[in-house]
């Protein structure tokens, strides 16, 4: 059993209807459209925003249809961002299969996470949840600047631990929290608790990216990703920065100047690889994601024991574990 099906538990039946909701909204009538939403279902991921959803609305009260809303158009959301990501990164694979720019192409890619991102907002709205709307469309904002602020910063190689945390709070965390937002939202009015999930969600957000870029150097093989990407792709983060940071100026310039030519050979990917971990850039990162998972920990430990409070502490560390 994987350690998600545990977790699951507590809201598997509503996980089992919103796989039913989520595929219904993956049609069109446009043939090649339907061909790549079918490509995508079958390649489904971890699921895990769908299922914070779910355990933070259980956590506040019963689970109702703007619960369900809201999963489903923040894995819309998410699965859009994706498609845009493996375009902006390069990236040929992703949950272990070709990427949707790789096996078509990229104007593609761009069209579909349109459509992606479109079919999520207008969930919302046909639905007159225009509260979870702004919840969620604020986030998906917030992700456009955090990806543009990484470009900009790749473009420089002059990121500062400090930029690194603006650009995940704003690419992914910014996610997580709405997740975490809107599972409290369609459960209870009250604008501290929901302020309170959104802290939670955030938390779980800036950790699940860090182990999201130790991941990238650790190379687990089952990622579905190709391992050192993120070197191939000049983006720096926290793991190079920290290193880095610790290293002789002649060093320094070295690793500087591998991550920053166009073409790199598999040596010299390696070599930044052995670099970082040398330097303490895995270990550094580890104990800053710990810090972010004992935050999420501690906002948790304001409720009161139960099977989801469970769930969800098993969620935050099974975040900052994954091996993919
Ligand atoms: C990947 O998210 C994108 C990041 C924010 C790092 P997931 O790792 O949750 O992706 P899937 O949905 O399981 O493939
Ligand atoms: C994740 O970014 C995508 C978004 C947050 C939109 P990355 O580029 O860091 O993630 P992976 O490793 O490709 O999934
Ligand atoms: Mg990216
Ligand atoms: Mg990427």
């Amino acid at each position: 059993m994987s350690a998600l099906t545990g977790i699951k538990k507590p809201v598997v039946n509503e996980m089992a209807e919103f796989e039913a909701y989520f595929s219904r909204k993956m049609r069109s009538k446009i043939p090649l459209l339907n061909i790549i939403l079918n490509y995508i279902l079958r390649r489904k991921g971890k699921q895990m925003r769908p299922l914070l959803v779910f355990l933070t609305a259980r956590l506040n009260g019963e689970i109702v249809e703007s619960t369900y809303i809201a999963a489903t158009c923040i894995e819309l959301l998410h699965t859009a961002s994706l498609v845009h990501d493996d375009v902006v990164d390069d990236a040929n694979e992703r949950r272990g299969s070709l990427s949707i720019n790789a096996l078509w192409n990229s104007k593609i890619a761009v069209l579909l996470g349109d459509y992606l991102l479109s079919t999520g907002m207008h969930i919302c709205v046909e639905n007159s949840r225009y509260d979870m709307l702004e919840i969620i469309s604020e986030a998906v904002k917030s992700m456009s600047e955090g990806e543009l602020l990484q470009l900009q910063k790749a473009r420089k190689l002059n990121i500062k631990e400090e930029d690194y945390f603006k650009i995940i709070i704003s690419k992914t965390a910014a996610l997580l929290a709405a997740c975490t937002a809107c599972g409290a939202r369609s459960v209870s009015d009250d604008a501290e608790t929901i302020q309170l999930m959104k802290e939670l969600g955030e938390n779980i957000g800036i950790a699940f990216q860090i182990r999201d870029d130790i991941l990238d150097y650790e190379g687990t093989g089952i990622t579905g990703k190709i391992v050192g990407n993120d070197i191939k792709e000049k983006k720096i983060t926290l793991p190079l920065i920290y290193a880095l940071e610790n290293s002789a100026n002649s060093t320094r310039r070295h690793i500087i100047n591998i991550v920053k030519s166009r073409k790199k050979t598999k040596s010299e990917i390696s070599e930044v690889i052995s670099f970082v971990t040398e330097y303490g850039g895995l270990d550094y990162s580890e104990l800053k994601m710990n810090q972010y998972r004992d935050k999420a920990l501690a906002i948790l430990d304001s409720y009161a024991d139960s099977e989801v409070k469970e769930s969800l502490r098993e969620f935050v560390r099974y975040t900052t574990s994954r091996k993919k």
